[in-house]
């Protein structure tokens, strides 16, 4: 099984075979992760370097562990972004991975389209950890992988995402996905959070309002406020935002119909989710961390060309 790309930028430029065929592969590395001995050799003449320049918890504990699972050999290089301009620190970054001799690439970069860039410029497989606000592909194949689990399929499901869809990756990545494989999409929360022609670009509605979101969806996939990225006022404040928009369990036990509730981390409890909701049984979220080892496990196997051996 191959993919029909040789990098993993963006799930814009996957095919819905390409999607079919990862969480096909990643079902069966999560089997492995299930036995005693959870470690195949897959990998083991790989070379992988992990470029994080921006922090990150999960996704970097993810791939190192997806890594170490298949055998790879991981070099793990991190860069303080502040005080090199963007321009120099890719700049640099290509020259220090040719000089290594990597064969595959993990990054992190606060700038859109830095994992683009890299590619362009050394021979070795690029997977986009996420890119500023541009994309996070492994992220939105993990949240697939997890609706796919729960619910059987992807085909017909309807998912809500709600929150600050204008600062998120999580959320483009899953809109570029789900409409792909045939998911009904809502995008919800406050009109200065929602990019204005977001609706016509990917084909779903938008919905103000949050009990109407989630009266109609199946699946609410909840996205951190991302005050990092905020360089204005667009809500007044936090608790006005928890008002509006946080979903707590009177909210959902008061709905006719049962929300399974999703979320990419790290959550802002109190804020988007409260915390009676996110650790209950109807929050898939650590499910979803669970699922992203086996998918990363899959990206890195069918990119590293052992795949068509
Ligand atoms: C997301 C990210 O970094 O884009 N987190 C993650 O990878 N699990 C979402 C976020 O930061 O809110």
């Amino acid at each position: 099984m191959t993919l029909s790309t040789r990098h993993l930028l963006g799930i814009k430029d996957l095919t819905p075979q390409d999607i079919t065929t990862i969480l096909e592969t990643a079902r069966q590395f999560k089997e492995v992760l299930q036995r005693p001995v959870k470690k195949v050799p897959s990998l083991r003449d790989i070379t992988i370097v992990n470029l994080f320049y921006e922090n990150s918890t999960r996704t970097r504990i993810s791939f190192e562990l997806a890594e170490k699972r298949l055998s790879a050999d991981t070099v793990n290089f991190s860069a303080s972004g502040s005080s090199v301009s963007k321009g120099e620190t890719l700049l640099d970054t290509v020259n220090n991975i040719l000089s290594m001799k990597v064969d595959m690439v993990v990054m992190r970069h606060s700038a859109s389209g830095a994992p683009h860039f890299l590619a362009r410029h050394i021979p070795a497989a690029i997977i986009n950890a996420g890119d500023g606000v541009n994309e996070h592909p492994t992220q939105a194949l993990l949240d697939a992988y997890s609706i796919q689990e729960h619910k059987g399929t992807l085909e017909g499901v309807k998912v809500a995402l709600i929150g600050d869809i204008m600062h998120s990756r999580v959320a483009q990545s899953n809109l570029y996905l789900l409409k792909k494989m045939g998911a009904d999409v809502i995008v919800c929360g406050p009109p200065t959070l929602i990019p204005k022609h977001i609706g016509e670009a990917f084909g779903v509605k938008v919905e103000y309002n949050l009990r109407r979101a989630l009266e109609w969806c199946d699946v609410a996939n909840v996205l951190r406020i991302q005050l990092e990225r905020q360089n204005q006022v667009l809500f007044s404040s936090l608790r006005e935002y928890n008002l509006a928009y946080g979903i707590s369990r009177r909210l959902l036990d008061s709905l006719p119909n049962d929300v399974t509730i999703m979320h990419p981390g790290p959550i802002n409890r109190g804020v988007e989710l409260d915390s009676d909701v996110a650790d209950s049984g109807r929050s898939l979220i650590l499910q979803q961390v669970e699922n992203g080892v086996a998918i990363r496990m899959a990206v890195l196997y069918l990119l590293s060309n052992q795949s068509s051996a």
